[in-house]
């Protein structure tokens, strides 16, 4: 990784020194918002275009912009509109949007959308999820939670939960795990959603420590950080498959006394049941502090990105 980012395609391009200096620039971005906000980037455009559903990464994205003095401009319905629904491809579309911002914030529903886009882009292009591919911005604020929320990344036992087939948060955060020492993955997932293969090669080459298990009870009780995921009923292809993986793995009261005391529960969010509510007001329920840090994170990467 150089000393600036242009595209931000997916969790493999991250090295150590960049995660390092983000997770710092974030902790600035949280004392800036803390005195008011800035005027840094009052002289630029982010575009935020978004195929898919969204209310954290949308939001706090253009949060971050506005925290930084920025204008937005942007769909949060592209698929109906943007002129995508009169069959425009979507290379004409980020070769016209590149032409009217200085940054463009993509969600989209295909695997490799985002890298599509950076082959015509002129500005950045940041990948804000591609179908059941990546989410790399997801997997920086969960590193930025778990190095808040425990003190280190380094060595730490993470439970991956639920969806682990189509939830895009898991995929890049596994990637990006791989940057740190002695880490040790528990993948915990229905038997029709489990960990895909590709994840698993890598963690394999870059000598990432992980196992696969169904005791969800068992791998809560060494877990430092428990990461749910929900299971994702817009990609399954039935009903009945969906139904095959819902509601088999839940955060209850059961897991929380399973948990050490010094452990956490992370969520990507959104959720549909798979944390009861109750579990919310237990102190290690760190997901709305992990959403919160979306915030300063996403200021870290925009002033990286237009630096
Ligand atoms: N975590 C996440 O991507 O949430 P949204 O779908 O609300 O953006």
């Amino acid at each position: 990784m150089s000393d600036t980012l242009f595209h931000v395609l997916g969790a493999k391009q991250f090295d150590r020194a960049t995660l390092d200096e983000l997770f710092a620039a974030s902790g600035e971005m949280e004392r800036v918002v803390r005195e008011g906000g800035s005027t840094r980037f009052s002289n630029k455009i982010l575009t935020t275009l978004f195929f898919e559903a969204s209310t954290r990464t949308r939001l706090s994205f253009e949060s971050a912009m506005h925290r930084l003095g920025g204008r937005v401009i942007g769909t949060e319905n592209a698929a109906q509109f943007s002129s995508a629904i009169k069959g425009e491809t979507l290379e004409d579309t980020i070769r016209i949007v590149s032409g009217y911002s200085d940054l463009i914030v993509m969600r989209h529903t295909e695997i490799g959308a985002a890298q599509l886009a950076a082959t015509v882009a002129t500005v950045p292009v940041i990948n804000a999820g591609d179908g059941a591919g990546e989410h790399p911005t997801q997997a920086l604020l969960d590193l930025l939670s778990i190095q808040k929320e425990i003190g280190r990344i380094d060595g730490i036992r993470i439970a991956m939960i639920g969806d682990l087939a189509n939830g895009r948060t898991v995929h890049s955060l596994s990637y990006m795990l791989t940057n740190y020492r002695n880490v040790h993955i528990d993948f915990v997932a229905p038997d029709n959603v489990r960990i895909p293969l590709e994840v698993k090669r890598y963690l394999v080459e870059k000598g990432v420590s992980f196992e696969e298990s169904s005791d969800l009870l068992k791998v809560a009780e060494t877990a430092d950080v428990v990461y749910q995921t929900r299971i994702q009923k817009e990609r399954f292809f039935s009903l009945e498959e969906y139904e095959k993986a819902a509601g088999k793995y839940t955060i209850d009261g059961a897991v929380l006394d399973a948990m050490r005391s010094d452990s956490i529960i992370l969520h990507p969010l959104p959720r549909a049941g798979e944390i009861e509510a109750s579990v919310d007001r237990d102190p290690r329920a760190a997901y709305f502090r992990q959403a919160q840090n979306g915030l300063y994170l996403r200021m870290a990467l925009i002033e990286k990105c237009l630096s």
